[in-house]
């Protein structure tokens, strides 16, 4: 489609005009109309990038000797997409990506944020996370969620560094000027159950009973355990049929809402040999490989990962898992559905 008329171009008004215009913070719209909204298709900025875990764990691991916790509050090495602005540290334009790593002895300050954050733990134990006093454990593969404006803080009680992926919200609270953080004080001790939502929702099908005058809470379980998803994720791929994928996605237990207001969290298990093209729609999305090897195709151009890798994917991109190994391959995904759909902007094409 292209417009029967070309529109003015902001030259071809007169300077005095243009400089009223400007002295009363006023611009003519239809000079940049199609700047903001162009015919057919979104102007998209964001780029298709894969990070290499391989390649980047040297570069974390110096971190550790380069700056001290109490310079950095967090020792991450953030996912920028090289077709944003750096500054706006965004790995798409909804969703950051970041790899963060603690020092064994370290505590990580308290602290808590507007913008909504999760951990994917990616290597060492022995770490902890409190959210609210509540002490969760940190083991390899693990979800762990710090919810907008709940106090979090880390500690590593091993031997070993240990390693995870930071995913926050914040290239979207930052343009709607929201985002800032408030420092608090070390919790001395915690509640007595470690992992307490991990006990109370251990059954599926059952949740703490609540009366139906109760509003369930926005986030009962803050850790989702990875051998857990990976055993629902074998189990499942042994019954579901060969054209059906296996794709479970997590959830607020007792809502069954997405576990943070903007991002959806999924995982799949790609079979040996399997090919699976996805929907094209309009949501962000980013792909970390948990286990095995995985190809991953954008738009035509094939991402050969290994574990720990990540790709972003950009809005309405057309995208391909495929497993040529002769085992099974783990992907976790997150991408901006809710916001997407909060908003009426989700869209799928056919
Ligand atoms: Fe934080």
């Amino acid at each position: 489609m292209s417009d029967v008329h070309s529109l003015q171009r902001v030259e071809e008004l007169p300077t005095d005009y243009r400089a009223d215009l400007d002295a009363g913070n006023v611009l003519a719209a239809w000079t940049l109309l199609r700047a903001v909204m162009p015919v057919g298709k979104p102007n998209q900025q964001a780029l298709a990038t894969k990070w290499s875990y391989k390649h980047l764990r040297p570069l974390m691991l110096r971190a550790g000797s380069l700056v001290p916790m109490e310079r950095a509050e967090r020792r991450v090495l953030a996912y920028v997409n090289p077709g944003l602005p750096r500054e706006r540290m965004a790995t798409t334009p909804s969703i950051f990506f970041g790899l963060q790593m603690i020092m064994p002895g370290e505590r990580a300050p308290n602290h808590k944020h507007i913008p909504a954050a999760a951990r994917v733990i990616i290597e060492g134990s022995g770490a902890y996370t409190t959210v609210d006093d509540e002490k969760l454990h940190m083991e390899p593969g693990d979800v762990i969620l710090t919810p907008p404006l709940h106090w979090h803080d880390h500690g590593n009680e091993g031997k070993k560094p240990v390693i995870w992926m930071d995913v926050l919200d914040h290239p979207l609270a930052v343009p709607m000027d929201v985002s800032y953080i408030l420092p608090g004080a070390l919790a001395e001790s915690y509640i007595e159950q470690p992992d307490s939502g991990d006990t109370w929702f251990s059954c599926p099908g059952l949740v703490p009973y609540r009366g139906p005058n109760r509003r369930p809470p926005d986030y009962p379980l803050r850790r989702f355990r990875w051998d857990r998803v990976r055993g629902a994720l074998m189990a499942s791929a042994e019954v579901a049929s060969r054209d059906e994928p296996v794709h479970l996605r997590y959830c607020n237990p007792e809502t069954g809402k997405s576990i943070l207001k903007t991002m959806d969290f999924s995982a799949r298990l790609v079979r040996p040999g399997e090919s699976r093209s996805m929907v094209r729609a309009s949501a962000n999305r980013v792909f970390l490989v948990m286990g095995g090897r995985l190809e991953i195709e954008v738009n035509g151009a094939t991402h050969v990962c290994e574990q720990h890798d990540t790709v972003c994917v950009p809005t309405y991109a057309s995208v391909t898992l495929q497993n040529t190994s002769s085992a099974p391959a783990f992907l976790l995904q997150v991408d901006d559905t809710p916001t997407m759909t909060k908003l009426g902007f989700y869209e799928e094409l056919t």
